[in-house]
Formats: C-alpha cells, sequence, structure tokens
C-alpha cells in the first residue's frame, strides 16, 4: 500500500511541527501561553523525566480538571449537563480554598459519527460542527460553567497537538501498520473484538443485526490497511501503575474492571482509519491516505489547553498538566483509563492524577442517550427549574457508583425539601423574625463562651452542642468528600444536613417563643448557632450554586471577602448580620419561592 511507514523508527520522515520546533520557529499557541522561544527537542524529552534536579521554585501547579469533549453529532442532554456541573463545582471548589484552578470542556468534532451526522444533514461537516458546538458552548454559559477553555478538535493548535504526539509515537517505534480485519461500531467509535459482539434482533423491525455486548450498539465488518499503536508493549507499565495508583479510578469497582481488561484483552490498538473512508479528521502527518483514529485525536484535547507540545522545562505543569482530574461518564472508561494512559506512558508524559467516573443518567429506566433518544433538553430544564436548582438536583441526586432516574417530580421534592423548605426556611427564620435583632445576636453572641450550665433551659443543651459540632466539622468534612473520595454528592449532602439540623433545632427549641417567656439568652444562642451553620453553609455551597449562595450571604450581610473557605469556621465572621440587599415582603420575595402550580 502506497504512503505507508514501516516500524524503523530511524528512518520516520519528521512531522512538519516537529522539523518548526527543531527550527526554533515559535507556534500561535506557544505565543498566546506566552513562551517566547521554544526550548531544543531535546529538552522536552528531559522536561518531564523524574529528576530530581528539576526542583526549582517553580509556582505551584494550577488545578486542572476537565469534562469529556462531547460529540457534536446532536444536541446536548442532561447527561452532558451532569460531566459539566459536576467539573464545574470541582473547579469552583479549588478555587473556594484559594488555589489557581482551571477547566476546560469542549466538543469532539472529528469521526465517523460525525462525518454521517454531517452528511445526513447534507452540510459540509465544518459548518456542521460549528453550529452544534455553538449549541454545547451556550450550554455551558447557561449553566454557569466556569470554563477557561473550550476546546474544539478542529481548533488549529489541538491539531498541532496531534500531529506531534503522532510524530513522537512513530519515532519512538510505538506505530506500525499492518491489516486490520474486525467489528466497528460507529456510534461508539470503537473496534470490538469478536468475543464483546452478538447477534441481537431489533425489537421494532425484526431485523437481526451484530451488536456490542457492553453498548448494545450495532457494529459493521471492516477490512483494512491501517496504522497501529503498540499497546501490548505498554501492558506491564500499565499494570504497575495501576498497582502502585489503585485509587486512581473512581469508584474502586471502575478500576477492578481495568485491571482486569487490560490483563486479559490488551491487544494493539488500531489508530488510523483509511482517509477514503474516513475523510472527517485529522491526517496522518507525511501520510495522508489514513486519518488519526477519532479517539486518539480526542483524548489529547486534555493536553493541548494544557499547553502540549510547547512545554518549557521548569513550566511544564504552567497550565495545569497533569490534570488533576477527568471526569468522565462509565461509558468511557477504557478510552480514559487504558487507551489514555498508554499514549502518555508511550512518551513519558505524566499521567492525569486522579479519574473519576459518573453513573449515567437514565430515562424510563435506560440511559438517557441521544441516540435511543430518551433525552431531557438540558436548556428546557434549566429555564423550567432555574440554573441552580438544576445544579442542586444534579449533584444531589446523580450517581457515581449508582445510574439515577431523571424525574421531574424529583427536582420538585429536592427543591420543596432542600431548597425552599431546608435552606430557604432556615434563613428565613434567623433573619426575618421581629422577635429579635439579627445583628445585635451576630455582635454579642460571637466569641462568648457557650454557658448551657447558665440556663435554666439545659435540656437543649445537647441539641445546640451538637449542632455546633457538626458545623466546626462541616468544612473538613466536605473537603475530604471532594478532595479524597471525589464525591461531591456527599459533600453537598454533608452541607445540607447541617442546615437541617439547624432547622431541627430551632422547630424543637422555638426561640421566638423563649424571648417571649423571657428566655432571650437561650434564644439568641440558639440563634446565633443557627446563623453560623446558615453562613458556613452558604460559603461551602458556592461551588454548588454560585448565584443562589451568593444571594444567600447577601441576605447574611456577609461580607464579599469573608466568603471563602477560610472562613468557613465557626465563629471566625463577627462582621454580617445587616443584609446588604432588601429582604421583600411575602413568600415570592423568599430566596427559594414556591414552585408556581402547573396549569
Ligand atoms: O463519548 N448520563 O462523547 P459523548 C450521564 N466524544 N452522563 C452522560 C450520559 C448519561 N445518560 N450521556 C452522556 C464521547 N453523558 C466522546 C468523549 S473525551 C476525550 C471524548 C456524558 O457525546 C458522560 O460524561 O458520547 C459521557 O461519558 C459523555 O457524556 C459522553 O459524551
Ligand atoms: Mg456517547
Amino acid at each position: 500500500m502506497q504512503g505507508f511507514l514501516t516500524a524503523s523508527a530511524a528512518k520516520l520522515p519528521r512531522s512538519p511541527l516537529y522539523t518548526a520546533i527543531r527550527a526554533g520557529w515559535v507556534c500561535s499557541s506557544c505565543k498566546r501561553h506566552g513562551a517566547s522561544r521554544l526550548p531544543a527537542l531535546s529538552s522536552y524529552q528531559r522536561s518531564f523525566s523524574s529528576s530530581p534536579a528539576r526542583t526549582t521554585a517553580a509556582a505551584p501547579k494550577p488545578y486542572y480538571v476537565t469534562t469529556p469533549i462531547f460529540y457534536v453529532n446532536a444536541a446536548p442532554h442532561v447527561g452532558h449537563l451532569y460531566s459539566m456541573v459536576m467539573a464545574d463545582v470541582f473547579k469552583r471548589w479549588e478555587v473556594l480554598k484559594g488555589r489557581q484552578a482551571y477547566l476546560c470542556t469542549g466538543t469532539d468534532e472529528h469521526g465517523m459519527k460525525v462525518q454521517r451526522a454531517a452528511e445526513l444533514q447534507e452540510v459540509p461537516p465544518k459548518i456542521f460542527c460549528d453550529s452544534n458546538a455553538e449549541t454545547f458552548m451556550d450550554l455551558a454559559q447557561k449553566v454557569n460553567m466556569s470554563n477557561d477553555y473550550f476546546v474544539r478538535t478542529t481548533d488549529p493548535d489541538h491539531r498541532e497537538a496531534v500531529e506531534f504526539f503522532w510524530g513522537r509515537l512513530r519515532e519512538r517505534g510505538y506505530i506500525y501498520e499492518s491489516k486490520h480485519e474486525g467489528w466497528y461500531c460507529v456510534s461508539d467509535e470503537a473496534f470490538y473484538p469478536e468475543n464483546m459482539v452478538e447477534k441481537r434482533v431489533d425489537s421494532m423491525t425484526g431485523k437481526p443485526f451484530i451488536a456490542s455486548i457492553e453498548t448494545g450498539n450495532e457494529v459493521e465488518w471492516t477490512e483494512e490497511r491501517n496504522y497501529h499503536f503498540r499497546m501490548t508493549d505498554l501492558k506491564d507499565r500499565l499494570l504497575q501503575f495501576y498497582k502502585e495508583n489503585p485509587q486512581w479510578v473512581v469508584p474502586a469497582t471502575r478500576m477492578a474492571d481495568v485491571v482486569s481488561w487490560v490483563q486479559n484483552n490488551l491487544e494493539d490498538l488500531s489508530v488510523s482509519r483509511p482517509a477514503s473512508r474516513l475523510s472527517w479528521g485529522i491526517p496522518v502527518p507525511d501520510d495522508p491516505s489514513q486519518t488519526i483514529y477519532v479517539w486518539v485525536d480526542a483524548l489529547i484535547n486534555y493536553i493541548t489547553k494544557a499547553g502540549y507540545p510547547m512545554w518549557t522545562p521548569g513550566s511544564e505543569n504552567a497550565l495545569g498538566w497533569p490534570a488533576d482530574v477527568h471526569i468522565i461518564g462509565k461509558d468511557i472508561v477504557r478510552f480514559h483509563c487504558v487507551y489514555w494512559p498508554a499514549l502518555l506512558l508511550a512518551l513519558d508524559l505524566p499521567l492525569p492524577k486522579r479519574i473519576l467516573s459518573h453513573g449515567h443518567w437514565l430515562m424510563n429506566s435506560r440511559k438517557m442517550s441521544k441516540s435511543i433518544g430518551n433525552v431531557v433538553n438540558p436548556f428546557f430544564a434549566i429555564d423550567r427549574w432555574g440554573v441552580d436548582t438544576m445544579r442542586y438536583f444534579m449533584i444531589y441526586n446523580g450517581g457515581v457508583s449508582q445510574d439515577s432516574d431523571y424525574d421531574n417530580s424529583f427536582i420538585v421534592d429536592r427543591y420543596k425539601k432542600g431548597l425552599q423548605g431546608g435552606l430557604g426556611g432556615l434563613l428565613n427564620r434567623v433573619t426575618r423574625s421581629k422577635a429579635w435583632n439579627f445583628r445585635s445576636i451576630i455582635e454579642q453572641a460571637h466569641g462568648q463562651v457557650l454557658k448551657p450550665a447558665d440556663w435554666k433551659l439545659q435540656h437543649m443543651q445537647a441539641e445546640i452542642t451538637e449542632l455546633r459540632r457538626a458545623t466546626e466539622c462541616l468544612s473538613q468534612n466536605t473537603a475530604d468528600f471532594f478532595e479524597n473520595e471525589l464525591n461531591p454528592g456527599r459533600a453537598l449532602k454533608e452541607i445540607m444536613e447541617v442546615v437541617f439540623q439547624a432547622n431541627r433545632l430551632l422547630q424543637h427549641t422555638e426561640p421566638w417563643n423563649l424571648v417571649k417567656q423571657g428566655e432571650v439568652e437561650a434564644a439568641h444562642q440558639i440563634i446565633y448557632h443557627a446563623a453560623e451553620s446558615c453562613r458556613i453553609a452558604g460559603i461551602l455551597l458556592q461551588p454548588f450554586m454560585p448565584e443562589k449562595s451568593g444571594r444567600l450571604l447577601d441576605r447574611l450581610g456577609v461580607d464579599q471577602g469573608q466568603r471563602t473557605f477560610d472562613h468557613a469556621r465557626f465563629g471566625s465572621d463577627s462582621t454580617y448580620g445587616v443584609s446588604t440587599v432588601p429582604l421583600g415582603e411575602g413568600a415570592q420575595s423568599s430566596l427559594f419561592p414556591p414552585i408556581p402550580a402547573e396549569n
């Protein structure tokens, strides 16, 4: 076959980017990242070596979190929204902790799936992608995502990164040509071995077809010559890495599947398709008769925006690589936990620190999916319920290990119990009562040692002490769920538990009645504790519900500068208590007003 190369690394032609880098050429992305000249190639090769000599006083690595890049073959649904919100919550958490953090999302635009979708609509693929990528960008904006980057695989800087990566794989002898025969699934953009497909019958038409056992999607037989990646050469290194990093994939059960798959099923990976079949993609450098496999192209997105390959020695981490966490759905675990580390290991590049693979949203017990069509439009959902209600609901109800059912009645339920009754109720009770002056309570109670023994109402002591203990532990517990367990849903429940506990205290002790009975000091202590729970919950809820928490803290009168993680400590702020916004009158003026009745 014309144009194919043999595996001898020494004889391989240089990729254009490689040659350009050697010549000291500065590409557009490099200029953007502020590097004036490129280092010699040998510095790249050295730059990620584990040599202790590199421990200079470099700035700490920024936090870096990513979402998958989504196929643009169809419009986004709430499954995509979930990954977006999840990643955003992680980024905002780090920002709350005072760390520089980067968030990258984007679109996966090449490949057979997109090529066919564009053909079906009789639109040139780039025009098709431009329009659909914009919908994903709109969604990121609509859900208040704080992404620093929106990567598109059709971006020139991404193409440069992929070409460079490919050239390096070839130089290292990891690419060879060979005939490939097997089942390809366009919907999954994946090859499957014989033991991973089966015969099925379409329940609608009665037509038999061959499907992937894992996804149920139709596969088609292909026979072609293409380039392969020597993934089997990396088997031992992969297994060693998994062994040394047992916490790498969350949840742990999926890590076990990954290890077993590598032990039993690892094969070399077909990494290009003939351009005659797949024209919509990045051509193989120096061999345009082949197009780079869409998953190799797509995975590299994560380093494109981290500046690859323009990493200058000493500041390779400046834009965040290695990623702290890749957020993905459980459907794409193998690509991220086997192919991606194998590709990186082949070039001795650092691997992402953790992979969080979450469960799926189901509609009528089936995975919400574009190809099945059982999807909820996330724009409509946000318009109907509000952005922060959706963010709250998705994180609260969404699963990591488990799948979750999507149903409007669940959203209403969460809103009423958690937001309207729980958080809104607590805020109203402490700030709106005519029975006390909220600001004076904060001023006077702050710093006082609780002396329940002085009170006539000792039976309240245990409950107040319990709330205080829970509030004091809250920021650390929340941090553990975020940082160790990678479980924002548990973190959110922990915060809300304190909110519910504070409400229970108010309901049991009825401070408004205590005031009437002359037990003013006890009432004030109770209000102070409930207010501190509300303030600290408000601070910690900012990553989840940025707008609503901001407005809650406004209503509590918490200064803008006192809303950081460090201020989420009991008694750390004595200056709040006067709302900076009008509280208004009536139920509709509440932070979480009642949901209007359905017509
Ligand atoms: O796989 N529930 O893109 P994709 C929860 N382009 N999350 C869901 C979901 C559901 N029902 N449906 C989709 C691709 N997702 C590749 C990724 S990355 C280098 C390339 C989310 O458009 C979830 O994160 O099929 C899932 O992994 C991703 O969207 C798949 O999106
Ligand atoms: Mg998919």
